[in-house]
């Protein structure tokens, strides 16, 4: 028998799609600064909104602070897998300015919108990852639809915040 021609196909990390590799990890590393900058965000409003109504969104955030940070951990750890960097925090860049803090720590539909905006953005982003993943990562594409999947059932529990606040017109 003739020995193949080839090198058995190693996927992603075949060099011959070192290319998509790298824009792969490009794309990972967005990710990353999205979820950290989300737990900022997030930590920030968990302690500064005041108010009775406030607490149950105050619980929420301070449960998903918890969540957005492991999706963090995932996706530096799937940088390195691919050879990437995890980048140092000089290169952060921050981008949720819909996200300060209100000017009334009572004014939770600020809160409650721009959690829905930055929720919004990470599906956004995610789901391209998954596109540009098909077919050549299906690691990075199976990790990225699970967290995919925790920002819907996140946006989902914010759109329903929202809606209480519309239906009684204080949205
Ligand atoms: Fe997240
Ligand atoms: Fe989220």
């Amino acid at each position: 028998m003739e020995a193949a021609a080839t090198a058995p196909s190693k996927g992603i990390f075949d060099s011959a799609n070192l290319q998509q590799r790298e824009r792969i990890v490009a794309l990972l590393q967005q990710a990353y600064w999205m979820e950290i900058e989300t737990v900022m965000s997030y930590l920030a409003a968990s302690v500064n909104l005041d108010g009775v109504r406030a607490q149950e969104i105050k619980e929420s955030l301070s449960d998903e602070i918890e969540e957005e940070l492991g999706h963090a951990k995932q996706f530096a750890e799937r940088i390195k897998e691919l050879y990437g960097v995890v980048p140092g925090s000089q290169q952060f860049a921050a981008a949720q300015g819909f996200l300060q803090p209100p000017e009334e720590q009572t004014d939770i539909v600020h809160v409650i919108r721009g959690v829905i905006h930055a929720e919004t953005g990470a599906i956004e982003h995610y789901t391209k990852i998954v596109e540009e993943t098909d077919g050549i990562d299906p690691v990075t594409q199976d990790m990225t639809i699970a967290i995919l999947r925790d920002e819907q059932g996140h946006r989902r529990l914010f759109e329903g915040f929202l809606r209480e606040y519309e239906f009684e017109g204080l949205a």
